[in-house]
């Protein structure tokens, strides 16, 4: 797990101002307390200060005494909270009044101090389903320039395995458009790439995933592989990518070489982009309890500024990782611009 603590390591050397909204949730609190302990963000909790205090004085967390506490019921912010996401949704029919009320919501309120510059990235979804999570993020924060869709990477620590020389894998959309058009996938594809580039610092080579090899089968869902291909290669001409390619053929060097043969790819692919999310989805979850893989994630791309979920299933150690990798996209997305 050597690049989880050089991610951690980037962290420390440049803090970001990361928000958990769920700050009243024990996971969460006792990932904040080492966060702080360890320097590798300033932490920003939201919920009711004491209930927070108390939990921490309960668990004997005192590191939480240097994280900034906010209650969106009654932050000082709260009006001009609410009055930016008026401003945000007015042309989708939302009232000052209801942006009053959605404000005191704390997933939304992260979004909001996202928004406004008063945080660089937010966790959530200790306790909160991924689609409450997101929603807010998706109507507030938006997506980059240039990018239409946002999409949920893992990175796969695969150790020992033979067909994963390094160690890692990225595994995306794992965990949100359900059904991608061709050019929606194409883009994911993309973001996928950059996001192996960006945090796991390897030159990607990316599977575009199906049931058919190189026109093996022939499917409408085959068919949507291909042109998605060819949109990520019209998006990024350099980027080493093919398409369709069965999993084994993406993995397998004799499979790749029978099935795809020439292919920059084939037998080599470090970046498997599944087809529409049950794939993504089922997929990463057979390989992370079938294989024993670590699975880090859902790493959000796409989306302006970062904002990543959790399992509900999640440990204090996820919660601690993600942390991180937000502060690491956070720092990039600051160099960026
Ligand atoms: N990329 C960019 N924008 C999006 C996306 C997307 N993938 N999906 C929705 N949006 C935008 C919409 O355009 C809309 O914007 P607007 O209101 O400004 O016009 C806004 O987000 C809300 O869209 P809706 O369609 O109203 O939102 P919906 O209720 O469908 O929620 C969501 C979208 C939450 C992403 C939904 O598709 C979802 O629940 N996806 C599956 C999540 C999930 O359950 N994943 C599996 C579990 S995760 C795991 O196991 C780790």
């Amino acid at each position: 797990m050597d690049l989880i603590n050089q991610i951690i390591a980037r962290a420390k050397a440049d803090k970001q101002r990361i928000v958990l909204p769920e700050g009243t949730e024990v996971r969460t609190l006792k990932a904040a307390d080492r966060l702080i302990a360890d320097g590798v963000a300033e932490i920003i909790l939201l919920g009711d200060p004491a209930r927070i205090k108390q939990l921490a004085a309960d668990m004997n967390l005192v590191n939480i005494s240097n994280a900034a506490i906010i209650d969106p019921k009654e932050g000082e912010k709260k009006q001009e909270y609410a009055r930016l996401l008026h401003e945000l949704r007015k042309n989708k029919g939302l009232s000052l009044e209801q942006a009053e009320v959605l404000v005191e919501n704390p997933l939304y309120w992260a979004c909001l101090m996202i928004k406004n510059g008063d945080a660089d990235g937010e966790i959530a979804g200790a306790e909160n389903t991924t689609g409450d999570v997101l929603r807010p993020a998706l109507q507030i924060i938006k997506t980059s320039p240039g990018i239409s869709v946002v999409s949920g990477a893992f990175l796969m620590f695969v150790e020992n395995n033979q067909y994963v020389p390094n160690g890692i894998l990225v595994f995306a959309d794992c965990a949100v458009t359900p059904n991608p058009t061709a050019s929606q996938l194409g883009e994911i594809a993309v973001a996928s790439a950059q996001t192996a580039q960006a945090l796991v610092g390897e030159e990607p080579r990316v599977a575009m995933l199906s049931f058919s090899t190189k026109g093996s089968a022939k499917d409408p869902m085959v068919d949507k592989v291909v042109e998605a291909t060819r949109i990520a290669k019209e998006l990024a001409p350099g980027l080493n990518i093919d398409g369709e390619l069965q999993a084994d053929a993406a993995l397998v060097p004799s499979v790749g070489n029978q099935k795809a043969p020439g292919s920059a790819v084939a037998g080599k692919a470090n970046v498997l982009v599944f087809p529409t999310l049950e794939a993504g989805n089922i997929g990463y979850k057979l390989v992370q309890r079938l294989a024993g893989a670590e699975a880090v994630g859902p790493i959000l791309q796409g989306m302006a500024a970062p904002v990543n979920d959790l399992s509900r299933g999640c440990s204090v150690d996820d919660i601690y990782k993600m942390v991180a990798i937000a502060a690491n996209q956070a720092i990039g997305a600051k160099k960026k611009n």
